[in-house]
């Protein structure tokens, strides 16, 4: 069943109707602003910070769900509805939610009256705009009430949820014209407030809660709105909401538009006030606060024509940046979802880390070290002067050692001390990001960086130390097969092999109650061996020759120890528990085959040349594979087993513990690209991309434009249902494994490498790609109906020579388009 469609032309997904099978969201707000934006209205938006400042109250886990968001009362003719379908679940004659790049728009009709919203971040601002449009589509005069709604965070998102005694207490507002000022905490430690304005005059106004809805009511059921009447309510502590009253008239055929603006002020210090509170007055004259900003804001948006400006800024920006990389094919769901939604998602994945979605609530996670340096491959296309700042914000987390803080904070960008430290795949993910850049940029000169470890200056070394000091770490903490030692985690945060937690509540992640120094990982062997060469390479070209060599030996060395005691027979294993037993092998009981050894070793070449690569993916497919995805592991754990942590935890099916865990698919599709197998591999990619689900949304629920991090296994109840949309790794790599691997548009150090790996079926498609300054318009011919392999490539019509790595393309840097002519077979 279908709830909506893909708008290619304009680049939205369309929502036909509100009932989706899970709120289905979009994301505005590009760089400090953000708001989640559901297909209801729903949702809530912060500054910067999704725990620390956040603007507006979301109930996670709430019944009904998705309760909460920017809301708009309509009372005409007696009837009472809300035009976004939710709160009030409200009978509409019409309703459509379009989601494109950056903006929302929702539109809908009832009794004659047709309703028109479009939510966005303008992109320089730090406020949502919600422009409003109201139409009498019917043939009789219209009076119509108004009642905006949306309910304030008292700032700290954690705070906010869990200390009632306090907050109840320390609400705090202001109203001036059509603009409510939500001031709490401003005359301590704060110099920021949020305002909740509108355009026009307004009848009256509401800032409490409880007046506004009534104690026992819910959102669906505003005393104040059947009343018809604003009580000018005063939020003194309890609940401080925004709630503008507007009274309008509308002829038949008259449009009248509104533009209401939620948004974030800040004050210098010695400018907090208008009037400053004086200690010898009672609490209720603590001072007026600088509307300047306030105001400023307001007037720059005080029109519809200067709304629609900010909003064609922000889609000329959208284009820009999506012209960076599009494909031509006849297969569309490939097509829109590599050209559109998987970089748009690769954006969001960026800017939130793992912060703020439906599934994460912004309070928990702060930015990954692993997480970070994975979201750049998706991204650095985009932005990499952002992607470069990235790197160098997460490499001042390192520790000297070589080791990482496993998050950091965006905010103050200190390593998180809760999370702490020891997940040893961490330190080589910066290599791989670091090398993503400079194979996109060109920029050898982010090495040479001064970037602090531990966030002190006095410890700062080049980036190129850093990269040094993650190579080094895996060297240096290896076990008893000579293995790197897996820490906390790898990769899998469910893999805990030194936790041995029994008690409820427990980190699975943090705790140690049993540092063996024995635990082994073959995937960070593997991932070293598939990041080793990028270091090594980086080292010859900046003129390191010595430590290019060793880095080469040291690789060789990890592909023989990998050889030697990570093979299982058919299949590469995936670890050694603290008891040096195998994990990942045919002789276990539950977990006998991963995925991610699997996907890793045959990434970095490693059973190549001798069949076992061909092998092990073999083996993928006949044990994991499932027509939803490739399950992480087989057969799944039964039973909860202290020496392997979290994994064992999950019920069968579910997460780590034999869910589809997306992030990793894209592993084992470059894996097969190395085989050749350009069938096999674009199978894999099909099964976790939504666009080819789209058909199925009840079974997969989730929004059909964006990846999940996790569909469940068929060991699962509901085998097949997604969940965690938005904030993946999968972004990333699926992103990585269309454009570089399958249709083969590879950045290196030299330059663009043409290297396609499509089914036999795919005959031709285009790709146009901005690289190092110089656009490339790409044509591939496969009439041959190769799978691999490239006869001639031209370039503005020059037959290009052939290297070893094959055929890449100068980084010709002149501005110009240039035509690129490829024929496969
Ligand atoms: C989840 C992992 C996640 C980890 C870290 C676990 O509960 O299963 O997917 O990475 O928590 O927060
Ligand atoms: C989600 C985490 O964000 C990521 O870092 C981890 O690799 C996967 N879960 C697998 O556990």
């Amino acid at each position: 069943m279908k709830f909506g469609y893909f708008d290619d032309d304009a680049r939205e997904y369309v929502i036909t109707r509100p009932d989706t099978p899970y709120p289905w969201i979009n994301y505005l707000g590009s760089e400090n602003f953000y708001g989640l934006f559901s297909n209801t209205s729903g949702g809530y938006c912060f500054y910067r910070d999704a725990r620390m400042l956040r603007l507006t109250r979301y109930r996670y886990n709430n019944a009904p769900t998705d309760s909460g968001g920017r809301y708009f009362y309509i009372c005409e003719g007696g009837d009472v509805w809300t035009p976004s379908w939710m709160p009030m679940k409200s009978a509409l004659d019409r309703y459509e939610c379009r989601h494109g790049m950056g903006y929302s728009r929702i539109s809908s009709a009832k009794n004659g009256l047709a309703f028109a919203q479009i939510s966005f971040v303008p992109l320089k601002d730090n406020c949502e705009i919600h422009k409003i449009t109201l139409t009498n589509e019917s043939t009789a005069d219209k009076d119509v009430d108004i009642f905006s709604f949306v309910e304030f965070c008292l700032w700290n998102a954690f705070d906010d949820m869990t200390n009632f005694q306090r907050n109840y207490s320390i609400g705090e507002v202001e109203v001036e014209g059509s603009c409510i000022y939500h001031k709490t905490e401003y005359r301590e430690r704060r110099s920021h407030y949020a305002i909740w304005a509108v355009n026009v005059p307004i009848a009256g106004f509401d800032t409490d809660r409880e007046t506004f809805l009534g104690l026992y009511n819910g959102f669906d059921c505003p005393k104040t709105v059947f009343a018809k009447k604003a009580n000018n309510s005063a939020a003194s502590g309890w609940a401080p909401i925004g709630s503008h009253h507007i009274r309008t008239h509308l002829a038949p055929g008259e449009s009248k538009t509104f533009v209401f603006t939620l948004g974030y002020c800040e004050n210098p210090d010695n400018q907090k006030w208008e009037r400053a509170p004086q200690p010898s007055e009672a609490n209720n004259a603590l001072g007026v606060i600088n509307k300047a900003p306030a105001k400023a804001l307001m007037e720059k948006y005080s029109t519809a024509e200067a709304v629609d400006r900010a909003l064609d800024e922000l889609n000329r920006y959208w284009s820009a940046l999506l012209g960076r990389f599009s494909v031509e094919a006849e297969d569309k769901r490939m097509a829109r979802m590599a050209s559109v939604w998987n970089q748009y998602q690769c954006m969001v994945t960026f800017n939130m880390s793992r912060s703020a979605s439906y599934f994460e609530s912004g309070i928990g996670r702060g930015m990954g070290f692993r997480d970070s340096n994975q979201d750049l491959l998706g991204f650095v296309h985009l932005v990499p002067e952002r992607a470069r700042s990235r790197i160098l914000d997460i490499a001042a987390t390192q520790f000297p050692d070589g080791s990482a803080y496993h998050q950091y904070q965006p905010l103050t960008k200190r390593g998180n001390n809760d999370v702490g430290s020891g997940f040893n795949d961490d330190p080589l993910w910066l290599i791989c990001g670091a090398a993503a850049y400079i194979r996109e940029t060109g920029d050898y000169s982010i090495l040479d960086e001064k970037v602090p470890f531990d966030n002190d200056e006095k410890l700062a070394e080049s980036l190129f130390i850093h990269l040094k000091r993650s190579f080094d770490y895996t060297l240096t903490h290896t076990g008893p097969h000579g293995l790197p030692l897996i820490g906390r985690a790898d990769w899998n945060d469910c893999l805990n092999l030194n936790c041995f937690s029994k008690t409820p509540g427990e980190s699975f992640q943090t705790t140690a109650n049993f540092e063996s120094g024995i635990a082994e990982s073959v995937l960070i062997a593997a991932i070293f061996a598939f990041v080793g060469p990028d270091y090594a390479e980086i080292c010859r070209r900046t003129g390191r020759a010595e430590e290019a060599e060793r880095a080469g030996k040291a690789v060789a060395a990890m592909v023989e120890t990998v050889n030697r005691h990570g093979w299982d027979g058919n299949w590469f294993l995936r670890a050694y528990d603290a008891y040096g037993k195998k994990i990942g092998g045919r002789e276990c009981e539950d977990g006998q085959i991963f995925i991610e050894s699997n996907g890793f070793a045959v990434m970095a070449g490693i059973g190549l040349e001798d069949g076992r690569a061909q092998k092990a993916l073999d083996s993928v497919k006949e044990r994991l594979d499932t027509p939803y995805g490739i399950v992480l592991q087989q057969p799944a754990y039964k039973e909860y087993h202290p020496e392997l942590g979290e994994i064992s935890s999950y019920p069968p099916g579910y997460k780590e513990n034999a869910g589809i865990f997306c992030h990793n698919n894209p592993w084992i599709t470059i894996a097969e690209t190395r085989l050749g197998r350009g069938t096999r591999a674009f199978e894999t990619y099909k099964k976790i991309n939504p666009a080819y689900r789209e058909d199925d949304n009840l079974l997969r629920r989730l929004e059909p434009y964006v990846y999940a991090q996790m569909v469940a296994g068929r060991d699962a109840p509901r085998f097949g249902e997604a969940k965690n949309s938005w904030l993946t790794g999968t972004a990333a790599w699926a992103f990585v494994s269309i454009s570089q691997y399958i249709l083969g548009i590879r950045p290196v150090f030299d330059g663009l490498l043409i290297d396609p790996c499509v089914p036999s079926s795919m005959k031709n498609f285009s790709v146009t790609r901005h690289f190092r300054n110089a656009v490339y318009r790409i044509t591939v011919d496969n009439t041959a109906g190769a799978e691999k392999g490239v006869k001639s490539v031209t370039l503005d019509g020059q037959a290009l020579e052939r290297s070893a790595d094959g055929f890449v393309l100068p980084a010709l840097g002149d501005g110009k388009t240039h035509e690129v002519i490829t024929l496969m077979g």
